[in-house]
């Protein structure tokens, strides 16, 4: 059973000053079967102080909600209106009349994403796109809000090809036609490059060719660090090498002073047995690391310093998304709003109401070799000095007598004594840092302040109802992320 555990989360920094510089968003969609109310949703965005978020449409509930809040609101138009806005002035001036004007300023709306994904999802609207941003806009000059919102649209990272090194990274020429004016309208009006960035899906389609801890910001070995040969850029994680790859296939086409705003990215924290890597451990890992990352103010490679927010995919955990289970994992928070997993930020400011970070455990690599596993346990039962009287027969942690269950204990056990020192959870490497509670019934482990009985909170039910918005990406994104990455490993090797 997956254990769930109660963490707190305070996403964003409140000093204003720096929201201008860097910041965390989180995408909300609704594909669930017991949708909260936007009261609700509200009231959880403001318990763990979510500053800015991301709409899939412009649901007057949830921007009335989201009124008077401080809360920063990116609006989208959805792809299924984006055709007669594209092709008529006024459809646009009564979208932004109906669903930004009559909200704005008590609803800080501060960002509208015209339609998303639409050369890769929806390529036969594609010509319409430059009109529909234009048209967007120009009924914002209108109002005289065009410099207090900007316009942009979402693409899939799948339209920029050869991402990998990221200096050779270009876009699709076949989408020149709509790509080039698209940009042109960015740096015209000042807006930002939106782009959709999944490591997860880069990772799950290389093949083992890009290493997980490379996609999840883990520390490389230096001679595993990927090196863009033309640039000399050392890349030590996924995520910078697509930025930078943006930024190229920008430079590609001229245009060099539109920054990336990330508009999606996220890792799934379960999935089927085709998923292996859509996990707790992982999902917590990568957000928590791109929270750091971004927070951090660290830029990427080729522009150190400059900031690339980023909006998490996603709020809830969306139950009646389509395809394979990882699809409706990608929640921070369940539909009541009890959070998926514990973030671990500590070391990034002031970004959490709570630091929840001691809620770490040391636990038994369910893949390790059982007579490693063996020798590790009697190393820390013997002169590890862990007590371990409590795996013996008729002591609360004895079932499951298994030597995984018991190393588990016993290298808990250790952690907590040495005071969670990063080398306490190593034992020859079968032994990882979790979140996961590991209590089970009356066999209480160190670090379970609560008594094991987190445990009793699981994840709702998950039912199979279809749509989803997002499905193509599992294919676009994928085989060029897979080809591209292919090349450049290769010539590492
Ligand atoms: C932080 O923890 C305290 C005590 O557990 C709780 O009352 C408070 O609501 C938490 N704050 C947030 C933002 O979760
Ligand atoms: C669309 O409307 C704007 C003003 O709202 C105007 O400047 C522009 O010329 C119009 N374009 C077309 C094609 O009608
Ligand atoms: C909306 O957010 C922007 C960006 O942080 C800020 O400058 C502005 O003052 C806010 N507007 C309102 C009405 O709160
Ligand atoms: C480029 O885009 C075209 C049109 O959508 C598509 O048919 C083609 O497969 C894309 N090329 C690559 C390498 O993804
Ligand atoms: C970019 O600039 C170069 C040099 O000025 C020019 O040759 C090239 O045609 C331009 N490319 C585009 C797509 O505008
Ligand atoms: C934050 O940035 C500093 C300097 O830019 C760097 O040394 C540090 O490793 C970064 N921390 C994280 C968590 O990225
Ligand atoms: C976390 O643990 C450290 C040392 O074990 C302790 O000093 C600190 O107060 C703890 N923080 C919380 C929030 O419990
Ligand atoms: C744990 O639960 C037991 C039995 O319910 C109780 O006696 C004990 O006080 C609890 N310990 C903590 C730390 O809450
Ligand atoms: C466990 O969860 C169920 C359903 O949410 C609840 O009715 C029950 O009281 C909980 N048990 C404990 C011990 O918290």
């Amino acid at each position: 059973m997956a254990a769930l555990v109660f963490f707190l989360l305070g996403l964003i920094v409140s000093a204003a000053s720096a929201d201008e510089d860097a910041f965390i968003g989180v995408n909300i969609g609704t594909e669930l079967s017991d949708m909260p109310h936007p009261t609700q949703v509200v009231a959880l965005l403001k318990d763990q102080e979510i500053r800015h978020v991301r709409l899939y449409n412009a649901d007057r509930g949830m921007l009335l909600a989201l009124a008077n809040t401080g809360i920063k609101v990116a609006i989208s138009v959805p792809n299924d209106q984006l055709l007669g806005i594209g092709q008529s002035n006024s459809t646009a001036a009564n979208w932004v009349s109906q669903n930004v004007v009559s909200h704005y300023p008590a609803t800080n709306i501060t960002t509208i994403c015209v339609g998303s994904e639409v050369l890769t999802s929806l390529p036969n609207i594609g010509p319409v796109l430059v009109n529909a941003l234009k048209y967007i806009h120009s009924a914002l000059v209108a109002s005289n809000l065009d410099r207090q919102i900007k316009v942009s649209t979402p693409f899939a990272s799948s339209i920029i090809l050869d991402s990998f090194p990221p200096s050779q990274a270009f876009f699709n020429h076949s989408w020149n036609p709509v790509v080039v004016p698209v940009l042109k309208f960015l740096q015209s009006t000042g807006s930002y490059f939106m782009l959709n960035l999944y490591p997860y899906f880069d990772y799950m389609g290389s093949n083992g060719v890009i290493p997980l801890d490379y996609a999840l910001f883990k520390p490389l070995a230096p001679n595993k660090e990927a090196v863009d040969t033309n640039t000399l850029l050392h890349y030590s994680n996924v995520f910078d090498a697509m930025v930078d790859a943006a930024y190229f296939a920008m430079a590609d086409l001229n245009v060099t002073n539109v920054p990336v705003l990330v508009t999606e990215s996220g890792w799934p924290s379960k999935g089927d047995s085709k998923e292996p890597d859509a996990t707790l451990d992982n999902a917590n890992t990568y957000n928590s690391n791109l929270i750091r990352h971004v927070l951090n103010k660290t830029g990427t490679p080729k522009l150190p310093g400059t900031a690339v927010s980023t909006y998490i995919y996603e709020l809830y955990n969306e139950d009646m998304k389509a395809g394979p289970l990882s699809e409706k994992n990608w929640g921070l928070f369940d539909a009541n709003g009890v959070p998926t997993y514990i973030l671990r930020l500590t070391g990034s400011g002031s970004v959490l109401a709570n630091d929840t970070t001691n809620q770490t455990y040391c636990t038994a690599k369910d893949s390790a070799d059982e007579k490693m596993l063996q020798a590790a346990l009697d190393w820390a039962c013997g002169p590890g000095k862990v007590d371990c009287s409590s795996l013996l027969q008729g002591q609360a942690c004895y079932e499951p007598d298994t030597v995984l269950a018991h190393a588990t204990y016993a290298f808990d056990t250790y952690y907590h004594q040495m005071g969670r020192t990063p080398g306490s959870c190593d034992f020859n490497g079968v032994a990882t840092i979790t979140t996961t509670n590991p209590s089970h019934g009356s066999c209480i482990f160190p670090g379970s302040d609560r008594n094991g009985s987190l445990l009793n909170s699981t994840i709702p039910a998950m039912d199979s109802k279809s749509s989803g918005s997002r499905a193509n990406f599992l294919y676009g994104d994928v085989l060029s992320a897979v080809i591209g990455v292919l090349g450049w490993l290769t010539v590492l090797l």
